[in-house]
């Protein structure tokens, strides 16, 4: 630990800080099927416990493959590692992939259940824990300008990208059962939209922030089988070059099926069937092997109307919320070209965390991880939010994995933005993709 804790920390690390924490550090072996290895781990617990005055306090952080969740929390209940003794707390983290599909997260939450409680339990979606996510709250709620204007009377349409160049690095045995539909748009990128189109909550507490955003995912218009095929694009990078260097095609990849039809890419045109966003379209595209990395939401707003200045302007207002790299936001305006002409040019006006305030934000995990231990769930996902966004996302595996008239995979290259067709999916309503 302490290895890796000097290579990839942020912060230097101190002596003076490292070395007594190492001392509260051990290390406990078992096999995850072996009832006896749990019972050992209650007894050495115990005995750290007298030893550092550490009251019986656990926290349980699950990184392992899913089918292995059950025998694991079986065996922590046999071995009373799951309840909570008087003034002390038990808990469990549990890391993506949270399931497959719809029934087999509610199998999930079952088992979870049986041993732990939903107080108890914290769904880790890595996402929410990026200090600009948790700064959507603030801009929307905290500034009166925007609440005005929030809504589908002056917004025209939403876009979110999350762009990696990375490829599939090393992580086919997941990655090929699962695509990026299921790897990002279900967690991470629903649950940005949920930031962007949640109404007010009542207070900050965890279950109100929750209540508001379960709201929307349950809004989320499902796809019939039929409409898949015209609202969502999916993609399988080939070779291509990244950064000037050649790289290997996603069915060449290491423990890749040479047929994988498994996709790397997914844009979506998709809509929220409430009041506030009626017919605002919402176009989201994930995808590997991308020219750029980066995650953005922007706002489009509607145009001006086309008198005055306004008469050539193609332009809209934009409001950019720039997640990663690059933490901060800009907004695009119109400003008149300095000269004896009425030249009307957008401009934007920019604001970068870096600048702002002086320091690098903590990784999403660092701040996750704490909240987990001073019991703060209102940055992780409620059973609800994770069960609604299955049943979205199982409407579009369905229709990719139907029998007869499922929906083409397109193929593009590495280094380049997804295949033609996600272009079209907005060029087709006069739009194009903001370019990162
Ligand atoms: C993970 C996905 O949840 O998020 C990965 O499983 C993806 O495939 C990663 O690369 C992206 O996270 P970040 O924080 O690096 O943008």
């Amino acid at each position: 630990m302490e290895e890796a804790t000097r290579k990839f920390s942020r912060q230097p690390v101190r002596d003076e800080i490292w070395n007594p924490f190492a001392q509260s550090i051990f290390y406990h072996q078992s096999e995850f099927e072996d009832e006896a290895g749990y019972k050992k781990l209650a007894e050495r617990l115990e005995k750290i416990d007298k030893e550092h005055g550490t009251r019986g306090n656990r926290l349980f952080y699950f990184a392992a493959a899913p089918n292995q969740f059950e025998p694991i929390l079986k065996n922590l209940k046999a071995a009373g590692l799951n309840e909570t003794k008087e003034g002390s707390w038990a808990r469990v983290i549990i890391e993506k992939p949270f399931g497959s599909d719809l029934a087999s997260a509610q199998e999930l939450n079952r088992v979870v259940r049986h041993a732990f409680s939903e107080e108890q339990t914290y769904r880790i979606d890595h996402f929410l824990g990026k200090e600009t996510a948790q700064n959507i709250l603030v801009l929307r709620f905290a500034n009166s300008i925007f609440a005005p204007i929030w809504n589908r009377r002056y917004i025209e349409h939403l876009q979110i990208t999350a762009a990696e160049t990375l490829g599939v690095e090393g992580r086919a045995g997941y990655y090929e059962g699962a695509g990026a539909l299921r790897d990002m748009v279900q967690n991470h990128l629903l649950q940005l939209l949920c930031l962007v189109a949640m109404e007010a909550p009542t207070d900050l507490s965890a279950d109100s922030i929750r209540d508001e955003k379960v709201k929307v995912v349950r809004s989320l218009r499902h796809f019939a089988q039929s409409d898949v095929g015209a609202n969502v694009v999916r993609g399988q990078y080939s070779e291509g070059a990244i950064n000037g260097k050649t790289v290997p095609a996603y069915r060449a990849e290491e423990k890749v099926d040479p047929k994988s039809m498994t996709d790397t890419f997914v844009a979506l045109r998709l809509h929220i069937d409430n009041w506030r966003w009626w017919d605002v379209p919402v176009y989201m595209r994930v995808g590997k092997r991308l020219p750029k990395s980066g995650t953005e939401i922007s706002v489009h707003f509607k145009k001006a109307p086309g008198v005055l200045f306004n008469k050539e302007l193609t332009d809209q207002n934009v409001l950019v919320i720039r997640i990663q790299p690059d933490e901060g936001m800009s907004l695009r305006m119109h400003a008149k070209v300095p000269g004896t002409s009425f030249r009307v040019e957008p401009v934007k006006m920019d604001f970068h965390y870096g600048t702002s305030f002086g320091k690098a934000s903590p990784e999403a995990y660092e701040r996750l991880l704490l909240d987990a231990m001073s019991g703060d769930a209102t940055l992780f996902a409620r059973r609800d939010e994770v069960e609604e966004a299955w049943a979205f996302v199982d409407a579009i595996e369905n229709a990719w994995h139907a029998k007869k008239d499922a929906p083409n995979l397109y193929f593009y290259p590495a280094g380049s933005w997804g295949p033609d067709e996600a272009d079209e999916l907005l060029a087709r309503e006069g739009r194009a993709w903001r370019r990162l």
